[in-house]
């Protein structure tokens, strides 16, 4: 049974599978959803992620459920297991953002039919497919390219770094604080296209294609990391040591004046409405290629 929890659970052709689908629905709409129903759960906050889901599933002749857990009778008496194996018996695929990714885990062993996360606090698989996608868009291809992430180490970034892994000649700098990595080095051991720094290297920027950054702090983050991080913001002081034709990328939402200012975001370098307009594009080819 496919399901997307992570980048891992894709190989390298199941990975440009997707884009291709991806890309053949943009030109091509087919009606591959046609008499399925997917569940739509979200226990945290979404803009483009549910909107994208709930749009792309009506296009490819699906129906889409929206499923709230606060009316369920898993808040009353029955157990998380038996909740995911009954919805099995309606729904023939989940879409499911959570704080715990755990609960993706076992949603999956329970549900037994394909499963999306749609955001953990571990990883958002769903929005490097996206991105992958909209570099390949922009620059025509996805050799050789070269992305410096500043600021947090988090979901996003780990599911970028796990699909970077299917690139050749590819590869990330991460521009983060000493003490934010070493909480989290031990998820980055096996990458082959990753490197740390803490400070500025500015012969790394003159190569970038891309820059891209997220929120300080996300979603249920237990700590404020504005003070920390404040020295890897992304301004026009950043921008002025990449190239001209370097892309500014950020998932968004984001908090201007933090981790991005409103020059850059709004920028001619920034490509974030495209970026946001492709999770539609990237989830139809994930759709596509669940062959539910
Ligand atoms: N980028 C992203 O996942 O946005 P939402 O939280 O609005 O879905
Ligand atoms: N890292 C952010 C991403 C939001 C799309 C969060 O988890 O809140």
């Amino acid at each position: 049974m496919k399901k997307l929890l992570n980048i891992s659970d894709l190989n390298k052709d199941d990975f440009f599978s997707i884009l291709a689908y991806a890309e053949e629905l943009n030109n091509n709409l087919d009606k591959c959803l046609s008499n399925k129903h997917i569940g739509l759960i979200f226990e945290k906050n979404s803009t483009r992620t549910r909107l994208s889901f709930q749009v792309g599933i009506k296009q490819l002749n699906g129906n889409y459920i929206d499923i709230k857990l606060d009316e369920l009778n898993l808040q009353r008496l029955e157990s998380f297991e038996d909740t995911f194996e009954v919805m099995s018996c309606y729904l023939d695929c989940l879409v499911f953002r959570t704080n715990d990714h755990q609960k993706l885990e076992t949603a999956f062993k329970f549900f037994k039919k394909p499963l999306i996360n749609a955001l953990s606090d571990q990883s958002h698989p769903c929005q490097a497919i996206s991105d992958l996608f909209t570099l390949k868009e922009h620059f025509g291809s996805l050799n050789n390219i070269k992305i410096i992430w500043m600021g947090d180490i988090n979901n996003v970034l780990f599911s970028l770094a796990q699909a970077m892994n299917f690139l050749n000649d590819s590869r990330i700098d991460v521009f983060t604080d000493k003490k934010i990595f070493e909480r989290h080095c031990k998820n980055y051991q096996n990458f082959r296209n990753i490197n740390f720094h803490f400070k500025i290297d500015e012969s790394i920027f003159r190569l970038a294609n891309c820059i891209m950054t997220d929120v300080f702090n996300s979603m249920n983050d237990k700590e404020d990391k504005e003070s920390i991080l404040k020295n890897f913001q992304v301004n026009s002081k950043v921008m002025s040591k990449l190239p001209e034709t370097a892309v500014f990328m950020h998932c968004l939402p984001a908090k201007i004046g933090s981790e991005v200012t409103k020059d850059v975001i709004k920028g001619s370098q920034s490509i974030v409405i495209q970026q946001a307009k492709n999770r539609m594009v990237a989830q139809r080819g994930i759709l596509k290629w669940l062959d539910i």
